[in-house]
């Protein structure tokens, strides 16, 4: 049986007489069940006979997205919503060592001790991004699982200029940036042996309000808000997930050709002049990708490398980007 939340949820006005029916109980129960969620914190309208009204506002509570989910796979296993937690990362990992299913999800509001790439923290105040990790357990084989990467990037990509209609572009290997500055981070972590995928959690570093990062980064952060029009992180949320499982099941269906136009199409990166820095450091005009992900920059003296995402950084040579 539904809640009186995924009932209001669902939108527009239901009467207590429906939601009497619905739950089998009293107006009077139905009132004072109301009641209880307008005490912690929901926002809900009434409108004498016509009933009640969720006003959802910018919440990202799985009651208000779930039933809108336009996929079969992510968003479909277990569904972890925090309000405070240290990562999402780490914490569904712990879910995947306890046997949480492909498509499992773990968000929350605010994350103290949020990981960013190269051992780096992510800044991830309350309620001012979305930070969610999935659960994908891939029909891949583990060389291949770096190019899960391409596909969160090309994803979140999609998703933000469905949503926003930002300019968003992918700033290799699987940073999201907007006007030269980052609007998106990804952190992929991966448990596997030599033959084998066991599961791969996918984190997500969003910055929907300029809240999200701090002051001291205002230069090379931006967030959303800034850069495009927000109508509510969950349905930013929907086109991801969604964008996400068409994306991977490519890669699945036809590897590296699968994915491979689409992510050089919203790459600001290949073309570009670049600094590489870190185990190697060279400055040289970035070609290509190859088949597992790996970047292809052309040095000055016309000598061709193949960059690995753990190793390095990569800036253009102008800036961040
Ligand atoms: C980067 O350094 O660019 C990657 C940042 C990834 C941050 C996200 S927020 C959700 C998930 N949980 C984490 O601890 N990190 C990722």
């Amino acid at each position: 049986m539904r809640s009186i939340l995924e009932i209001l949820a669902q939108g527009g006005q239901v009467s207590g007489e429906e939601i009497s029916r619905e739950l089998g109980i009293s107006r009077a129960a139905v009132w004072k069940k109301i009641e209880a969620l307008r005490e912690a914190g929901w926002q809900i309208e009434s409108a004498g006979k016509l009933g009640y009204r969720l006003e959802p506002g910018d919440r990202l509570e799985p009651v208000l997205w779930e039933s809108k989910l336009e996929t079969s796979r992510l968003g479909r296993g277990e569904i972890a919503y925090h309000d405070t937690v240290d990562s999402t990362n780490t914490q569904l990992k712990i879910m995947a060592a306890k046997g949480a299913p492909d498509g499992s999800v773990c968000l929350c509001e605010c994350q103290n001790g949020g990981k960013g790439r190269l051992g780096r923290s992510w800044n991830s105040p309350a309620g001012q991004g979305i930070w969610v990790s999935l659960l994908l357990r891939p029909q891949l084989r583990p060389e291949h699982a770096p190019l899960l990467t391409l596909c969160t990037a090309m994803a979140m990509n999609r998703a933000i200029r469905e949503t926003t209609g930002a300019d968003s572009r992918i700033k290799w290997p699987n940073d999201i940036i907007c006007g030269g500055k980052k609007l998106c981070g990804i952190l992929l972590e991966i448990s596997a042996d030599m033959d084998h995928i066991d599961y791969v959690v996918i984190g997500t570093g969003l910055n929907v309000y300029p809240g999200a990062y701090p002051e001291e980064l205002k230069h090379q952060a931006t967030s959303l808000q800034e850069v495009g029009k927000v109508q509510s992180r969950a349905e930013i949320l929907i086109h991801y997930l969604r964008a996400l499982e068409e994306y991977a099941a490519l890669l699945e269906q036809k590897g590296f050709a699968g994915i491979a136009d689409a992510y050089r199409a919203q790459s600001c990166t290949l073309g570009s002049r670049v600094n590489v820095i870190g185990s190697i450091n060279m400055t040289g005009t970035a070609e290509d990708i190859d088949e597992t992900g790996a970047l292809l920059v052309r040095d000055d003296s016309g000598e061709l490398h193949r960059v690995l995402a753990g190793d390095v950084s990569v800036r253009g040579v102008m800036g961040y980007v």
